[in-house]
């Protein structure tokens, strides 16, 4: 391990730590004691994960871990079923309340295991060691852990805390291209809404740079840990600072119910709300010109997104407005002003997002 990051994220059971930088999974066992995480280890991972990065965990925790729990981590298998089988498997293991559930995966993963670590025994501790880009830089800080039904993704979930994140950048040299890029439009996301200079480093790195300068991905890593840490650390369970991270996800969540789940990749999905979210608020007056032009240039720089000019811009936007998270019957839609400042809409009608989403190239 050479150098990392450390932060401390504020949660009702008391702050627990985030630590970023290449190789400090190595070191996983001190970590989870130094974070008082000393009872019996029980590992949850996906075969696709386990087998790209078993062994460096095997290894980091050798003696302090028996087999694996492997349950298929796609986003079907986002379900009470799999969650069902890592219960079945923590009762049979005898896992009880000083366990500590390892959970080594994408978003999906460590979604699902957070949701059977908040329930089993009425919640025992769980330590997150993401390995998508994705879950590093959103999904493994914050708490919310769940899946999804059949009528809509992530319905069912709790708020339960981990009481460790270590997030390692050299667990994504196995990850496949497309989903590495997926998690850079989450980072662009930060960009826009707080740190500028994000924008710059995800174009540096889109090339081979990320690969090649592993000083720029562990920044890239820690500065998004550290603006999704500050944010959740004020507002655990989104009652109103936390919504900012929504910015490009009202309309990227329509979008992703309106092809299934099938044909955009979370990020990519975010990356399309984020361009129609732009388009809405320059027609608003709202976001100034250069950010417009600053974010368009950003995504675009990460190459072309999956077409979605088939679609219906008025069916997107009838399902956005059906979104879980409408409050009160009222759409709240987060706007970039300038890059680092957002600005809350609660007013946007089902025009102005059939506008937007035409913007994008979609059909009436
Ligand atoms: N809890 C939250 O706050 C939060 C935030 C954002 C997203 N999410 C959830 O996260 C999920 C998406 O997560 P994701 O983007 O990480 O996708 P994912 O978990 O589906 O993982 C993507 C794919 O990469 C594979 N994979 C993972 N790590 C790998 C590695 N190191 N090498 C090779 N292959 C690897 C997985 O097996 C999977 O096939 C969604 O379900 C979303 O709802 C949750
Ligand atoms: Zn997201």
């Amino acid at each position: 391990m050479s150098s990392f990051t450390r932060m401390d994220v504020q949660a009702g059971g008391g702050p627990y730590p985030v630590v970023v930088g290449h190789g400090v999974s190595a070191a996983l066992t001190r970590w989870l004691d130094a974070a008082g995480l000393t009872g019996r280890v029980t590992v949850v991972s996906s075969p696709t994960v386990w087998s790209a990065q078993g062994r460096r965990i095997a290894r980091a925790l050798k003696g302090r871990m028996a087999e694996p729990m492997l349950v298929p981590d796609g986003e079907r298998s986002k379900t009470m079923q799999t969650v069902g089988r890592i219960h079945n498997a923590l009762v049979e293991s005898h896992a009880d309340r000083s366990s500590v559930i390892v959970a080594v995966g994408g978003g999906v993963l460590g979604d699902m295991a957070g949701f059977a670590a908040a329930t089993y025994l009425r919640g025992v501790r769980v330590a997150h060691v993401p390995t998508t880009l994705m879950a590093q830089v959103d999904s493994a800080v914050g708490g919310k852990t769940g899946v999804n039904h059949p009528l809509g993704k992530n319905l069912i979930g709790a708020f339960h805390a981990p009481r460790l994140v270590v997030a390692d950048p050299l667990l994504l040299d196995t990850l496949p291209r497309r989903q590495f890029r997926a998690g850079l439009y989450e980072v662009i996301k930060y960009g826009a809404i707080a740190t500028p200079s994000l924008l710059e480093h995800v174009a540096q790195g889109a090339g081979s740079a990320f690969a090649d300068t592993p000083e720029l991905l562990d920044a890239v890593v820690a500065e998004s840990c550290r603006i999704k840490a500050a944010i959740v650390s004020g507002d655990e369970r989104e009652a109103g600072p936390r919504r900012v991270l929504n910015f490009g996800h009202t309309l990227g969540h329509a979008l992703e119910s309106a092809t299934a789940y099938r044909r955009l990749l979370h990020g990519e999905a975010v990356g399309y709300g984020m361009l129609a979210a732009v388009a809405l608020g320059e027609r608003r007056g709202v976001t100034q010109p250069g950010t417009a032009t600053a974010i368009r240039a950003a995504i675009e720089h990460l190459g072309p997104l999956p077409s979605i000019r088939d679609l219906s811009a008025r069916e997107v936007a009838r399902g956005a407005a059906h979104d879980k998270k409408v409050l009160a019957g009222r759409l709240h839609f987060v706007a970039v002003t300038v890059l680092g400042h957002t600005h809350e809409l609660t007013d946007v009608t089902t025009r102005e997002l059939v506008t937007a989403l035409r913007a994008l190239g979609l059909q009436p």
